[in-house]
């Protein structure tokens, strides 16, 4: 069996085992089988309210200028209704998306999974539209700007169909394409920084048929060797378009330090899983999220869930 044909049964076995086992520990132990190199962290002091998102932020997300870039206001209490983690809730959402952060961070900043592309780049992609790449990128991105060490650069590249700017309840912006198709924009002045302190945000901008082409460009590499370099602690996730309907995936794919494919559970089929990872095949630090997994119906804890696995391709 191969390592992809592995990953992906363990994935169904885990799927089984959690219809016939409602218990919450049982739940955890799959988790734990799935992922052998992740260590469910013990709940952190730093993921504390005061680098989060006040509860009782404005009822409206709100844009406004400023000399570099703008200042946006997420609303806590519109994203918490959208199942989001904000800061002051401790959900069992929170602890799944810490479990799968960890990993990415320790492999962003250590040495030992230094490779040619920067291991801060983290690309969240899966194989076709709706099985939560968003959500997860998002949901990303809040947990790790509510570490005390770490800000994030959230990237809407899902160029096509920019969804990380709508989803947050706010109008399409300049972004990404426009600073790769004119060599003297500058970023700053793209980005929006939000309520959360760790927390920026860089739209996708207008639509462009030589998307492709512009995310396949030297300008592109300069601008992530610009991302990734310019703070020493920042990670920069990229919301990503599918791999299996869109070029611009693989194109996007090819710069990133870490990827992670997300699954939809009972959705996403096997073969749809096969195919992705063939397609990244040669990449390194390739991670799989099982998302919208469901406790056994009538428990407290029924709800959507991430489950985490590590797949590598041997070239880490
Ligand atoms: N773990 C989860 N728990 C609850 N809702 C989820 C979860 N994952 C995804 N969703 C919901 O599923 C829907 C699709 O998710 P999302 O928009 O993130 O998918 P996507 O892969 O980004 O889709 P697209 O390819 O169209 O951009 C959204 O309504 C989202 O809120
Ligand atoms: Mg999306």
């Amino acid at each position: 069996m191969s390592i992809i044909e592995r990953a992906t049964s363990r994935m169904h076995q885990d799927a089984a085992a959690r219809q016939g086992h409602a218990q919450q520990h049982a739940d955890d132990a799959v988790a734990a089988a799935l992922a052998p190199n992740v260590v469910a962290p013990a709940p952190s002091p730093s993921d504390s309210p005061s680098r989060g998102l006040p509860p009782s932020a404005s009822p409206a997300a709100v844009l406004r200028s400023r000399g570099n870039g703008k200042n946006i206001e997420l609303d806590a209490v519109r994203m918490q209704a959208m199942g989001f983690i904000t800061a002051g809730t401790r959900t069992p959402l929170m602890e799944e998306v810490r479990v799968i952060k960890r990993p990415l961070i320790t492999r962003a900043f250590s040495a030992k999974h230094r490779s040619d592309k920067p291991a801060n780049l983290i690309m969240i992609t899966s194989s076709l539209p709706g099985e939560g790449k968003t959500f997860c990128a998002i949901n990303l991105a809040m947990s790790i700007a509510m570490e005390l060490d770490h800000t994030v650069l959230l990237v809407d590249a899902d160029v096509a169909r920019p969804s990380v700017l709508r989803t947050l309840g706010l109008p399409g912006q300049r972004g990404l394409m426009e600073l790769l198709l004119d060599e003297h924009a500058d970023m700053s002045e793209l980005l929006l920084h939000t309520n959360i302190d760790g927390l920026t945000l860089l739209p996708a901008g207008a639509a462009n048929a030589r998307a492709t082409e512009l995310l396949a460009s030297q300008a592109m590499a300069n601008l992530l060797q610009e991302m990734a370099g310019r703070y020493p602690d920042r990670i920069i996730i990229f919301d990503s378009p599918p791999l299996l309907l869109t070029t611009e995936a693989h194109v996007l794919a090819a710069h990133m330090g870490q990827i992670v494919v997300v699954v939809e559970a009972e959705k996403t089929s096997q073969h749809a899983v096969q195919e992705s990872l063939r397609q990244l095949e040669g990449l390194h630090n390739v991670n799989l999220v099982y998302n919208k997994t469901r406790e056994f119906p009538g428990t407290a804890a029924y709800d959507y869930q991430y489950n985490y696995s590590y797949h590598n391709n041997g070239q880490s």
